[in-house]
């Protein structure tokens, strides 16, 4: 079954019921009820009224769910009733496990470069090899369908990837007690295994905020916010939690010769595994230069 997921979607449109998927799943914090009710009674397209992040938690309990294609053109970050754009590493972290390993992307880089963030969200930096599909390619899908907003009438509206899943593991030389690793992925794809997940939730500056990104993550109970924290601080709340594997993602702006430091000195009571994640492939550079 394929199924296709646009998230900030905007209200239900008949024409999703074309769309060359199994199943479509709109995600968005408010429906219009009379839109709904064109929805034919065999429909295919799925709705969920709420936060993408919230979508996210409630789509990852559904047992084998696979995403094969990820849409978001517009997320109304200009006053339209998006407070965070959906192509955030927060955001592209925690959908990743039920991301398929091979994904169709349907965006729209110019919106974002609207808001600052189109080369970012252009190098689909996050975990995944990528590449640009152009209208001539059997695999494009056309993105003026995703959107009633905008130039979405001119012939170049939107853009579509293919990404290819680059998870990577290598183990780094640096304490003989703890087995230290280094992934190039997401670290919710190891949320089964892991002990606890520091993940560094700064403070954000969407000023509408009106949806915490910190709070929702903060409540899973296995996160800690390593934010501002030193390694002595994250590995004394690990032994104090009998933590015996814990996992990383960035949070020292690139420098990490402190952690190394500690690290190849430090003698665990209870840690046995750590596990430094990251999507970006210039993340934990000074790790690499170990192995
Ligand atoms: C300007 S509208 C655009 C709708 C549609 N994407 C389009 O281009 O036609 C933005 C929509 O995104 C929704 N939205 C923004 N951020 C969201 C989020 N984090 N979770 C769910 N919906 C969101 C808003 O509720 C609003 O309906």
């Amino acid at each position: 079954m394929s199924t296709l997921l646009y998230l900030a979607s905007g209200e239900y449109r008949p024409i999703y019921e074309d769309l060359p998927f199994d199943h479509v799943i709109l995600v968005d914090r408010k429906f219009n009820i009379n839109r709904i009710i064109n929805r034919p009674p065999n429909s295919k397209v799925e709705l969920i009224e709420a936060d993408a992040l919230q979508a996210i938690k409630i789509l990852k309990r559904r047992q084998g769910i696979k995403i094969d294609c990820l849409v978001s053109v517009n997320e109304g970050l200009f006053g339209g009733g998006g407070d965070y754009p959906i192509f955030s590493d927060f955001l592209l972290g925690y959908i990743s496990p039920i991301l398929a390993d091979n994904l169709k992307v349907v965006t729209d880089i110019q919106y974002y470069g609207a808001a600052q963030i189109g080369k970012k969200v252009a190098k689909m930096d996050w975990g995944f090899s990528s590449q640009r599909v152009d209208s001539d390619n059997p695999l494009f899908i056309d993105p003026r369908q995703f959107t009633v907003y905008g130039n979405q009438t001119g012939a170049d509206y939107g853009d579509v990837f293919i990404l290819n899943r680059e998870r990577e593991r290598k183990l780094l030389p640096l304490n003989d007690t703890i087995e230290t690793a280094i992934v190039h992925g997401s670290i919710w794809e190891d949320e089964q295994e892991l002990d606890m997940m520091g993940i560094n939730l700064r403070e954000r500056d969407y000023p509408r905020g009106r949806y915490s990104i910190n709070t929702f993550f903060e409540r899973i109970p296995m996160v800690y916010n390593i934010h501002n924290r030193s390694i002595e601080e994250i590995l004394a709340y690990a032994e104090e939690n009998k933590v015996q594997h814990l996992g990383l993602t960035p949070w020292m702006n690139n420098d990490y010769q402190q952690v190394m430091d500690v690290l190849r000195t430090y003698a665990p009571n209870h840690l046995k595994k750590l596990t430094f994640y990251h999507l970006r492939r210039n993340d934990f550079n000074m790790f690499y230069r170990l192995v």
